[in-house]
């Protein structure tokens, strides 16, 4: 329903996060997309994002050509006001002063944007350059305590603001973009879940056919949900494929098999390889290694079980919207990029001999949106709310070399640590959590007897997109519990320690 031009701005992704949240489905295209490409989605707005340029710099990307002739409203944020303003004939400058952070808005008239807003408000901005003179048949409908331009207007079709609606520190954004995305640009605001499974269903029919789909489960919420959804389109004509590689968490297997198979239903061809990715693995210390000789073991097991699925004109996967958008670079984001297998999941690609069409039914959603479209098709919520796991799966959470003993210590730690968090309420409070096996050995005591054994790390992180992340702040008394149970119950293991290191410079994983 919306469109967010895509100016380079770090808060594009979340400027299209807030709007979906008020029901209006939107989606991020490039500043350099074409205007009939633009008009080909039938937005009824578009959002223009903030960006790292000046409207003056060389090569700045500008509007594209016509899309003010599209007869729907425009919102300009921070550089899109600036560019908004610049284009329809008014002046943008370097301000004196930079306004960086909180900064206090002062409303001056009455607006629609800016309906129910408070005289006086607060509002994060982030820019050098300002407007200083608004064009012909706009107003200024706002302005920051430094007396600079904050929100113009013409009063109807176009606007801009300075500050940044899409970040939490702007205490009324989400009003100012309902009042866009509702009352200016007329959306309903019913996006929802349901209307999302409605129509994707619908589409996935058509586009199927009477034709059939594979599907590789990996345990996780995006490829479940994925499934969950093509079955609930085309029902028998699914067959998905769960591959045992021995690097998963203790249960996992059967829990996925009991939830798609036996509970809902779905056909799940299993197939144990823990030998093959094992032995692929054996001796293997280095993280790249083990990430392409799983990668090469999934592509040889596919190849393996294609002859038994019968003849598939699909596979479906779940690519979802930050996927995409990372994966892609950026001058070819949202062309090739929904084309391309998600590679982080390591699954490698597929063999060539399969020649398959890629379904991706969630590359518009995010994963929030993922979680609640697998709670409307009724998966349970042990899948639903699960922290991601990286598709080489443990191999990647242990230091060193990876061994059957070795994974069966790393398994039992980490379900220690899992049910704890579990059972403290903690488990949804917290972004991901993961035990990692080290290769450390440290000396301990065990009743009068001195032990050289392993350390286990934990470690934990709350973030909302995964490429920012900081430890999370767990009480002293939780962390003992879980300390005190591992160590008493995993034998093998004698030091639990906690990492507090936030990413960057960390990653998540320790590998
Ligand atoms: P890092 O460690 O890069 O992790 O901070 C960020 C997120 O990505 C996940 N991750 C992976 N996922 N294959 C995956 O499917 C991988 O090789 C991989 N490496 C990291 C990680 O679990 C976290 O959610």
């Amino acid at each position: 329903e919306l469109v967010v031009l895509d100016y380079g701005s770090q808060y594009s992704l979340l400027i299209a996060r807030r709007i979906r949240e008020l029901g209006v489905y939107c989606e991020l295209m490039p500043a350099t997309a074409d205007v009939s490409e633009i008009a080909a989605r039938k937005p009824r707005g578009i959002v223009l994002s903030g960006g790292p340029h000046s409207v003056y710099d060389d090569g700045a990307a500008g509007l594209p050509e016509g899309l003010l002739d599209l007869g729907i409203p425009v919102l300009g944020i921070c550089y899109g006001a600036q560019l908004l303003a610049h284009s329809l004939g008014g002046k943008v400058a370097s301000a004196p002063s930079r306004e960086f952070g909180r900064a206090e808005v002062l409303v001056e008239g009455e607006s629609p944007l800016l309906n129910g807003v408070e005289s006086r408000s607060v509002a994060w901005m982030s820019h050098t350059d300002h407007i200083v003179e608004v064009p012909p048949g706009f107003e200024v409908f706002a302005r920051s305590g430094d007396g600079l331009v904050a929100v113009i207007g013409d009063g109807a079709m176009f606007w801009g603001v300075q500050f940044h609606p899409e970040v939490a520190h702007t205490a009324f954004g989400r009003d100012l973009l309902r009042n866009f995305a509702l009352d200016l640009c007329g959306c309903a605001g019913d996006w929802s879940a349901t209307s999302f499974i409605e129509n994707t269903v619908e589409w996935l029919r058509t586009r199927i056919g009477d034709r059939r789909v594979i599907c590789a489960l990996s345990g996780g919420v995006d490829s479940g949900v994925a499934a969950a959804l093509v079955s609930r389109a085309v029902g028998s004509q699914l067959t998905c494929v769960f591959v045992d590689n021995g690097l998963l968490r203790l249960g996992e297997a059967e829990q996925c098999m009991d939830v798609f198979a036996r509970h809902l239903h779905m056909r799940v061809v299993k197939v144990d390889a823990t030998d093959k990715f094992l032995g692929a693995l054996e001796g293997v210390v280095d993280p790249e290694e083990k990430r392409r000789r799983i990668g090469r073991s999934f592509m040889e097991v596919f190849e393996e079980v294609a002859p038994t699925l019968g003849d598939a004109d699909f596979f479906a996967q779940g690519t979802t919207y930050p996927d995409v958008i990372e994966s892609a670079g950026d001058s070819k984001r949202h062309s090739s990029a929904a084309a391309k297998i998600k590679t982080h999941h390591n699954v490698g690609g597929l063999p060539d001999t399969m020649r398959l069409e890629l379904l991706d039914p969630l590359s518009f959603l995010f994963k929030d949106e993922v979680r609640e479209v697998g709670r409307s098709l009724g998966l349970p919520e042990e899948i639903v709310d699960r922290h991601p796991f990286p598709g080489p799966g443990l191999a990647v959470r242990m230091t060193g070399a990876v061994t059957r003993e070795r994974l069966e210590r790393l398994r039992r730690a980490d379900h220690i640590f899992i049910s704890e968090l579990r059972a403290a309420g903690l488990y949804k409070h917290t972004a991901q959590a993961l035990a990692v096996l080290t290769s450390e050995r440290t000396v301990g005591v065990l009743g009068d007897a001195r032990t050289y054994e392993d350390v286990l790390a934990l470690r934990a992180v709350d973030t909302e997109d995964w490429m920012t992340a900081d430890w999370s702040r767990f009480s002293h008394d939780f962390l003992a519990t879980v300390s005190n149970r591992i160590v008493n119950e995993v034998p093998g293991i004698s030091r639990v320690v906690y990492d507090i290191t936030s990413k960057p410079p960390a990653t998540v994983e320790w590998e």
